[in-house]
């Protein structure tokens, strides 16, 4: 290598450019005296937070970069597991971090609180994005809130630059992780057949209903056995178990017909021995603890508020911790949640009929 001169010389402050970075912890200029301990505390937690919104979001965006494509290569999936997994870690390292907000007591977080005024993270725009990118609807959002029209006002106003707005509309304008996953479960092979494999329709239609006939008849085993050990009535037991069955048909054939991407995500759980499809399930099980872990992270963060500020109103105008306690009932990849319900232990199950063609050897 070259030899450099001293000036040229790499170090660690200025490949981490800490001057800059370690000159931000003072509050915003022009507004009241320098913060004290306890609240620089409060603005070093919440700046460590959004860096790891940051790194979570570049996260997000690769692998959606990877899966919103017509095509995704079999040798590609290992490194969107490999993204997704990193975020699921950095939210469990936040659902920990909310500790040290914790060592904050509740009056001296008062002393400083009127500064806040209406700001709040409610108007973390990353944490917005993130929830956006992943594809959380605004029909599911506590009171319908629409994230693009409060991140417009805040433009207008000059609160947040265009860039920042620029990104938040591409964002919202592209198809979510969700969209792009589920496009792609759509195009699993079941029973060897592709979606535009001759055919198809009526294979796929086939391994649904043999899907729920197999429910069906475990439904009867469950209520013939309950019964049997004096642990209920039929009459109570079988609505309970029948309705199971009319909520899978529903979800599995919404209005009357298959859903391909439903029935994909179905065949890939039901069959976890096929080798073929050992990381479309690992990608699916990456989706699902990265929620896990999203949700757990919420839960935390309205555990620490109750503790700091009991229940009363947010800064940003919620009802507080009631509303935070709302959002944990926020679920995203849905689809992957409510599968779990209808899948029947493997021994009950049909085997695939073209098992080579998952690159499972058979005895022939
Ligand atoms: C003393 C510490 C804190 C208290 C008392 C607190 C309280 C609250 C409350 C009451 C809300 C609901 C919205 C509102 O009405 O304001 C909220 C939302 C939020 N807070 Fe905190 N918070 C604290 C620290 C933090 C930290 C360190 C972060 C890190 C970035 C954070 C991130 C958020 C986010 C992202 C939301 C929006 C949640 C959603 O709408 O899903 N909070 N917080």
């Amino acid at each position: 290598m070259a030899e450099r001169k001293p000036e040229q010389r790499m170090t660690y402050g200025g490949y981490l450019r800490l001057e800059e970075l370690l000159e931000l912890q003072d509050g915003p200029e022009g507004y009241g005296p320098a913060p004290c301990n306890d609240e620089q505390h409060f603005i070093i937690t919440h700046q460590a937070f959004e860096l790891w919104f940051k790194m979570i979001l570049r996260e997000l965006k690769e692998s959606h970069a990877i899966l919103n494509s017509d095509h995704v290569e079999e040798k590609s999936l290992p490194k969107l597991v490999h993204h997704l997994e990193r975020v699921t870690e950095i939210f469990r390292l936040l659902s920990n971090q909310w500790k040290v907000m914790e060592t904050l007591a509740p009056q001296d977080f008062l002393s400083f609180r009127d500064k806040l005024g209406t700001s709040s993270g409610f108007e973390s725009w990353q944490m917005r994005e993130l929830e956006v990118l992943m594809g959380l609807e605004n029909e599911q959002r506590m009171g319908g809130m629409d994230p693009l029209m409060h991140m417009r006002k805040l433009a207008d106003e000059g609160k947040v630059s265009p860039k920042v707005l620029a990104d938040f509309e591409a964002t919202s304008n592209a198809p979510s992780l969700n969209d792009a996953l589920n496009a792609w479960l759509a195009r699993t092979p079941i029973n060897g057949s592709l979606p535009e494999s001759p055919g198809d329709e009526a294979i796929t239609a086939a391994f649904v209903e043999g899907h729920l006939e197999v429910m069906k008849h475990h439904g009867e085993e469950v209520i013939a056995h309950i019964v049997s050990i004096g642990h209920g009535e039929e009459a109570q037991v079988r609505p309970r178990i029948e309705a199971a069955a009319i909520q899978a048909a529903s979800f599995l054939k919404p209005e009357g017909t298959v859903s391909r991407s439903r029935a994909g995500l179905l065949f890939i759980e039901s069959y976890p021995e096929l080798p073929l499809l050992s990381w479309p399930r690992r990608l699916i099980d990456a989706f699902v603890g990265l929620e896990q872990s999203m949700l757990l992270f919420r839960s935390a963060h309205a555990r620490m508020v109750e503790r700091m500020i009991g229940r009363r109103m947010g800064t940003g105008g919620s009802s507080g911790v009631d509303y935070l306690d709302a959002t944990t009932k926020y679920r995203v990849f849905v689809d992957l949640w409510a599968v779990r319900t209808m899948l029947v232990k493997r021994d009950a199950l049909t085997d695939v009929t073209s098992p080579e063609y998952y690159g499972f050897a058979t005895d022939e």
